[in-house]
């Protein structure tokens, strides 16, 4: 089992994802960008072989130079599980006549437009929505679809460029910072609760399931820097609440003709009860998701992921034992982490449930909270209990504070 991987180094499950490939037995070719001493020593410890590219982002340069590369050998699998990335492991496949998902399929994970009119033909409750090309075309769906809406870029990620637009000024403001975006799509704004729901499937069916909470709602928790956002996992998958987004996202699965791998769906949950689709992506969700869901039924999803991708099949048991939180910190003021206050009565009293501290130290530069979720580090904690879960997370967000100058 010979798979060409792309992005073996980065995110930073990306590294475990190649671990779990070998250790299923799968030789790993990997291409990236970074060179080959920067990478991760897990990584490295389990690629047979690496090709560093100039940029992962140029399709053709790296079409060209994987194409020359593979001259003379088979590959049986072309993998990626990271969005940027997603089509042009599409494209690497059919131009190598590789099994796996399609172009045509991909992009119904990846255009939020043929996303939206795939499920809406199936019969399932979306946004009402627009792709628009221009500021004419923006106002025309503006006018159709009535305030509040939100506008964002066709092909975005982690909140980037979206905005919510309640006025006609707000509009114009929201079109001004979009100008150099040359798709965009507007929606009407759904109120709700949002949540995920995630799977691994084989030939479209999921052979593992999940369901996390964000809180708050993704759109204020990557715009109000003082947050610190929480996302946890429902360990409890039968829970009244949540069944009318696994049903939704079961038939979503179906209307896009997933294929084998990971899926990372968004959803709302309005107040009537009512789930309404959000987004999907054919790749795990990022930031610590893959580790919550693992601790959520202490598996290892990472190797269950690749056995899925090489061989058809799914082995773990994943009786769901806990509510897994994160909780993602950032800091007041800018510079270095100066003081974390309230972390040590915090592990005090919480200790015995806490998973993982990757809290920064004292003395580590802060990260761009806007560039990453993972923002000053995070906590990870859990408990069989939701409330009892939720609490706790909460009392994190709120009594272990960072400081930074
Ligand atoms: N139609 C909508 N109604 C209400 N809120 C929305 C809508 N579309 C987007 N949002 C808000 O904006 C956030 C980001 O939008 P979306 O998930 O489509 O983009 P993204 O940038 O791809 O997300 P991600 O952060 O998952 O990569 C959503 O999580 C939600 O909070
Ligand atoms: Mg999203």
């Amino acid at each position: 089992m010979d798979v060409l991987f792309l992005s073996p180094n980065y995110p930073p499950e990306m590294p475990q994802f190649t671990r779990g490939l070998a250790e299923v037995g799968a030789r790993v070719y990997g291409v990236g960008d970074t060179p080959k001493e920067a990478l991760d020593p897990i990584a490295r410890a389990h690629m047979h072989d690496y090709l560093q590219v100039r940029s992962l982002m140029d399709e053709a340069d790296v079409m060209e130079r994987c194409t020359r590369w593979m001259r003379g050998r088979s590959v049986d699998r072309v993998l990626c599980s990271w969005e940027p990335l997603v089509l042009l492991a599409a494209r690497l496949r059919e131009r190598w006549g590789v099994p796996g998902m399609s172009l045509d399929q991909v992009n119904g994970f990846r255009d939020k437009q043929i996303m939206k009119e795939r499920v809406a033909a199936a019969g399932l409750r979306v946004p009402h929505s627009a792709r628009v090309r221009s500021g004419r075309e923006a106002w025309e769906a503006a006018e159709r679809i009535g305030f509040p809406l939100i506008i964002k870029p066709i092909a975005g990620a982690g909140s980037a460029d979206t905005f919510r637009v309640d006025s006609a000024k707000a509009m114009d403001d929201a079109l001004v910072r979009l100008a150099r975006v040359p798709e965009a799509i507007v929606e009407e704004f759904i109120e709700g609760e949002e949540y995920t729901y995630d799977t691994i499937c084989i030939n479209g069916k999921p052979v593992y399931e999940n369901v996390v909470q964000y809180m708050p709602r993704p759109l204020i928790m990557r715009t109000q820097e003082w947050i610190s956002p929480i996302q946890l996992t429902v360990r409890d998958l039968e829970r009244q609440d949540v069944r009318p987004g696994i049903e939704l996202g079961r038939s979503v699965l179906t209307a896009l003709g997933m294929g084998t791998g990971y899926t990372h769906m968004e959803w709302y949950l309005t107040r009537s009860g009512e789930a309404i689709f959000g987004e999907i992506a054919c790749r795990n969700g990022g930031a610590c998701l893959v580790d919550q869901m693992n601790f959520t039924s202490d598996i290892d999803l990472y190797r269950e992921w690749a056995r899925a991708s090489c061989w058809d099949h799914f082995e773990a048991v994943s009786p769901r034992l806990y509510n897994v939180a994160c909780i993602f910190k950032r800091a007041q003021g800018r510079g270095r982490i100066q003081r974390i206050d309230g972390k040590e009565a915090f592990f005090q009293k919480y200790g015995n449930h806490i998973v993982r501290d990757a809290l920064l130290p004292v003395g580590a530069m802060r990260r761009d909270w806007t560039q990453t979720l993972l923002s000053d580090g995070y906590l990870l904690l859990r408990h069989p209990d939701w409330n009892e879960a939720l609490k706790m997370a909460q009392a994190a967000a709120q009594d272990v504070q960072l400081t930074a100058q």
